[in-house]
């Protein structure tokens, strides 16, 4: 519900749980009041106001006649350089006189009852049944001509508040050097900041760090939203956790550079700015022309974290993916990259399909490799024709033989990219981003295609319809392998070259959103190198990502662990890939590296043909147990329990809307001898319904245990034996069984307790064997009402 209140001149955005508050002050700047646990009526507003009573030694007063007023001192929700506010500012203009101060007051205001749609960049969007208020403000600078009008659009269900502005020119020509989505002032300082931080086969790593005076910042300069930084912060209070505690969660839809900032100034009051990077960032804005900023999306929790995050997935899954997509239960696929590489032919693609199917999967992805010369990464990125060495029946063929095998077909591309060695470089130079003057410089020797130029991306949507409409193909990875940098566009004048990085994602978004509607039914992926432009921009278009290239069960846990903080499950590609694992050399086991990757969209990425026939049978069970709980582990709420960055275990759970399912995952990383006593927590059960808790049947392999297994069998054998190996092939070694029948009021106050673990002075089948990176996963279901 959005209210303004005429007397004293605010306006309260009230949602299920927070208000915002923002009011006009007398001398017509906005301000920024209060944002936090919902209040339910406001009278003394003007009191909760941090004013000062006489003029502060130092300060810039904004005008002689109050000397009591400082735009340093005040909580804004728009800033500009100037007129005394020293902090960096959400807004910088270089007007066409050469100076730089703007300074903006209200103008006028309007609540509608939905949400303007602006063309051209994502953005989130109501639903039936979760409609969305919108508040507007314009703000104007009447002696030089612009207005900008502020957007707050409230989705009350979910406590979520978008933000974003639009600046609109009216007299003379202007340079845009810094559009901000969003400001917002508070009044103290006393927070953590969380960012998700990290690198290739890395990514999204939790970091936490108490702001002090002085800027923070996290940002990216290369072009897309980058693995460095995820395009999202947090703030909590100090004893803020999971489940108790202030915390507020920031994250912008967008997927170039940005630029998120916390300042503290010399007073304690905190700026949270998000953005556009400001960095190498300029826009000639001539008379009439409107600028539009990303939208940026706002969320508070009163409590915990897991509060915060569930805000931010449900925007995700209800308001940002494309609607056909929206609680669309995903396909299991089979991904021929880390099973071949470049190395494949049609037969041994078959091969792989064949047994795919046998294990229960229902999506065959053909990865790079299977265009123009591309044997390796050095050439032929550009020309998206068949290699018919390769595949003698082309796309078309092979995708229909793999439909005759009873598997859809999905393809990998990567539309962006050029290598100089390719027919595409060799037709159009002038394509590719790339400086006049200097040699280039590759990365994965490649270039980028300067989508700024719209017959660039005219030529991509061609091809890729072309390709699309080619072959029954349902599905398609969208990859994207370098970044920025060294930019210039030959199609750009040069007071314009400012515009680049905005321009290309304008480009991008303009191509992304051609191809998406004129094919609905295909389910994109995005990716870049893994999760190099994991952001809410990628997934207005493409509802889910290629998380990381590290498919490694126990990294995952960390990546997939940080990456929730923003994005539901539903987001996050996740594979079971070969062990030693390509990208860490570790061996996690492969119940592991299936436990890991079910919090995600399954897949597998190894070659199922080398598998042994007692993989086979454990990948078998392994599918036929997510089918089962699919759409649970999709979209169901997503709750972390135990966070890996602290410690030797992750424990995170998915549960149904009415509480009557859950399945938990619980992890160790290294086996701690004789350890502690265990518990299990869980949350969100109904405490009016019994329940019954068993673990997921996991098997072991013989050659686990080596020589040891003449302890536990009957009968003694060889480790090296051949009767030994032949065992071990087929022979399935199940785990305990957990089997607890209990109240959901107990659950979610004590939790459950697994069997004891394997300590090594004796063994049973009911004890449970963890060793390093072991894990396990729980079923939770109601079984009846307490009492009946
Ligand atoms: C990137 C992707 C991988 C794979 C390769 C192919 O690294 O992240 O998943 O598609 O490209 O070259």
């Amino acid at each position: 519900m959005i209210h303004y209140q005429e007397n004293e001149k605010y306006f309260h955005l009230q949602s299920e749980h927070s208000s915002y508050l923002l009011r006009i002050l007398p001398s017509g700047h906005l301000a920024h009041v209060y944002y936090g646990s919902k209040i339910a009526s406001v009278e003394s507003i003007d009191k909760i106001e941090i004013r000062h009573h006489i003029e502060v030694g130092s300060q810039v007063v904004y005008d002689a006649a109050d000397k009591t007023f400082s735009l340093n001192n005040a909580q804004l929700e728009i800033s500009t350089y100037g007129k005394g506010d020293f902090r960096d500012p959400m807004l910088h203009f270089r007007l066409a006189d050469g100076t730089r101060v703007t300074d903006f007051h209200y103008a006028s205001h309007e609540i509608l009852a939905n949400k303007p749609h602006f063309e051209g960049l994502p953005e989130t969007s109501a639903s039936e049944n979760s409609p969305c208020e919108t508040l507007k403000i314009v703000m104007e600078d009447a002696i030089v001509g612009i207005a900008v009008d502020l957007y707050y659009s409230i989705f009350p269900a979910i406590d979520v508040i978008a933000r974003r502005c639009v600046i609109r020119n009216g007299s003379s020509p202007i340079l845009i050097e810094k559009a901000m989505s969003m400001n917002l002032d508070f009044p103290d300082h006393d927070f953590q900041l969380l960012s998700l931080d990290g690198a290739w086969i890395r990514e999204r790593h939790l970091h936490s760090r108490p702001l002090t005076f002085g800027i923070t910042k996290i940002d990216s300069k290369r072009g897309v939203s980058s693995s460095d930084h995820n395009p999202f912060l947090a703030l909590k209070r100090l004893h803020t956790d999971e489940e108790v505690g202030e915390c507020y969660g920031f994250s912008l839809l967008y997927s170039g550079n940005f630029e998120a900032t916390a300042e503290v100034n010399p007073h304690s009051l905190l700026r949270i700015l998000l953005g556009i990077n400001s960095f190498d960032f300029y826009w000639n804005l001539s008379p009439g022309e409107a600028f539009v900023t990303p939208e940026a999306v706002l969320t508070y929790s009163d409590q915990g974290l897991t509060r915060m995050s569930q805000n931010l997935h449900e925007l995700v899954k209800g308001h940002i993916i494309p609607s056909q997509w929206r609680d669309k239960d995903r396909p299991i696929l089979v991904n021929n990259w880390e099973a071949t590489y470049f190395d494949f032919t049609e037969a041994k693609l078959l091969r792989l399909a064949r047994t795919a199917k046998k294990l229960g999967i229902e999506l065959f992805v053909l990865d790079d490799g299977w265009f123009g010369k591309r044997n390796d990464d050095n050439s032929s990125l550009g020309d998206w024709t068949v290699n018919r060495q390769k595949l003698p029946s082309g796309i078309a063929g092979l995708a229909e033989k793999i439909h005759r095998i009873g598997l859809d077909f999905g393809l990998w591309v990567e539309p962006e990219m050029v290598n100089p060695d390719s027919d595409l470089y060799r037709a159009h130079p002038d394509w590719a981003i790339q400086l006049p003057n200097r040699k280039p410089s590759l990365g994965r020797n490649q270039l980028i295609l300067d989508l700024t130029r719209p017959e660039v991306g005219d030529h991509l949507f061609k091809m890729l319809s072309e390709l699309f409409s080619s072959a029954k193909i349902s599905y398609v990875k969208w990859d994207m392998n370098r970044s920025f940098s060294d930019v210039f566009s030959g199609s750009l004048e040069p007071k314009r070259q400012g515009e680049f990085f905005h321009r290309y994602v304008l480009g991008l978004y303009s191509l992304l959103e051609r191809l998406t509607a004129r094919y609905p039914e295909i389910l994109f992926e995005s990716c870049a190198s893994g999760g190099n432009r994991f952001d809410l921009g990628m997934l207005y278009y493409m509802p889910q990502t290629w998380t990381s290239d590290d498919t490694d069960g126990i990294e995952r846990l960390f990546i997939q662990y940080g990456t929730s903080m923003a994005y539901p499950p539903s987001t996050m590609g996740a594979h079971v890939s070969a062990v030693p694992n390509m990208q860490t050399l570790r061996n996690t086991p492969l119940e592991t590296r299936f436990n890991t990757a079910i919090f995600g969209l399954l897949g597998y990425e190894l070659d199922l043909t080398h598998c042994t026939a007692f993989e086979k049978n454990v990948i078998k069970k392994q599918i036929a147990f997510y089918k089962e709980h699919r759409h649970l582990l999709q979209f169901g709420r997503f709750t972390r329990l135990k966070n890996p960055f602290d410690g030797n275990q992750c424990i995170w759970m998915s549960s149904s809307e009415k509480g009557d399912e859950a399945l938990v995952g619980v992890y160790q990383l290294m086996a701690k001898p004789n350890g502690p006593a265990e518990k299990i927590p869980v949350r969100g059960m109904d405490p009016g319904l019994h329940y019954r808790v068993q673990n997921r049947r996991q098997y072991f392999n013989l050659r686990t245990f080596g020589d040891l297994v003449r302890h536990a069998l009957p009968i003694r054998l060889s480790a090296n034996g051949t009767l030994f190996n032949a065992l071990s092939n087929h022979y399935l070694m199940a785990n305990e069984t957990d089997d607890l029948p209990m109240e959901g009021d107990l659950l979610n106050r004590f939790g459950f307790v697994p069997k004891q673990k394997f300590i090594g002075s004796g063994y049973t089948d009911q004890i449970r064997l963890m060793g390093d990176f072991g894990s396990r996963v729980y079923h939770i279901r109601a079984e009846r009402k307490l009492g009946v």
